[in-house]
């Protein structure tokens, strides 16, 4: 063999192993951009119509929420608390972020649960009231007693324009997931303080898959209901640390009283 041939040869070697270190790049690259909520896939908004998201008057989507009749939204508490009726709207039927699809509602009346203070101290539920019906189907809740769904193991579909990592960015699309429901004296070994009456627990053991920093308010949906709200969980998606949900069967009668156009009270001075 020549001097010419081995050259030839090293070159072709090189140039095999910039192709195959190029082709893993762009692998590594298209699995990170794979990783939708944290571990998760495009949804259509056909398929989920009552998930909505929230944005600053500005635009800005900071946070999910699930449309449960056709004027109320139930979100998180963390999620709206502090802030006024004109500070948030109400966007519905726009999976594409950067899209002008669906319609964004202007929001009527806020309501907080009395008792939240912060998310690890549970009660993180708040409803919006919108100044219009909107053409989507709601998503049911569940009844004070349905207690099956928050059965270890149950699949829970997770659903927002979150980050799709923990330092990621937020998602321009609607990304979805199912993560399995998990025991509550597992979630308490994971968490101090993690209340099983009020809370509910969804994530792998190894972790990979969860909500992330702008899910908060979306639906964790359990057996078609609205079992979960997205609210806390440390990092995201990672191992023995699952995502934290309210437990929204508890709140049935505090979301529907709100929820009762006559109920809508006139504060009094
Ligand atoms: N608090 C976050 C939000 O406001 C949701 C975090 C959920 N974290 C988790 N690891 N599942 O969007």
């Amino acid at each position: 063999m020549g001097a010419t041939s081995r050259v030839t040869r090293l070159l072709l070697a090189t140039a095999l192993a910039a192709a195959a270190v190029a082709v893993g790049l762009t692998q590594a690259n298209a699995d990170q951009d794979n990783q939708r909520i944290v571990g998760g896939s495009r949804a259509s908004i056909a398929d989920h119509p009552y998930v909505v998201y929230l944005a600053t008057a500005e635009g800005f989507q900071f946070c999910g929420g699930t449309l449960v009749d056709d004027k109320k939204v139930v979100t998180a508490a963390h999620c709206t608390v502090g802030k006024q009726p004109a500070d948030i709207a109400v966007v519905a039927g726009r999976e594409d972020k950067e899209s002008g699809a669906g319609v964004s509602a202007p929001v009527q009346k806020i309501w907080v649960h009395p008792e939240y203070t912060n998310v690890r101290s549970g009660n993180d539920v708040s409803v919006l009231t919108l100044t219009k019906p909107l053409p989507y189907r709601p998503l049911p809740l569940p009844n004070k007693d349905e207690e099956g769904l928050y059965a270890a193991g149950a699949p829970g579909v997770i659903l927002g324009w979150g980050r799709v990592a923990a330092d990621g960015q937020p998602s321009r699309y609607l990304l979805q997931a199912t993560v399995p429901v998990v025991a509550d004296a597992d979630c308490a070994e994971s968490y101090t303080g993690y209340k099983p009456e009020t809370m509910v627990c969804a994530g792998l053991p190894e972790g990979g898959v969860d909500t992330c920093q702008g899910d908060s308010g979306g639906p964790l949906i359990v057996a078609g209901k609205l079992a979960g709200i997205t609210s806390w969980g440390e990092g995201c998606a990672a191992p023995g640390k699952p995502g934290v949900y309210t437990r929204v069967a508890v709140y049935r009668d505090v979301i529907e009283e709100p929820a009762l156009e006559s109920k809508v009270s006139v504060p009094t001075q």
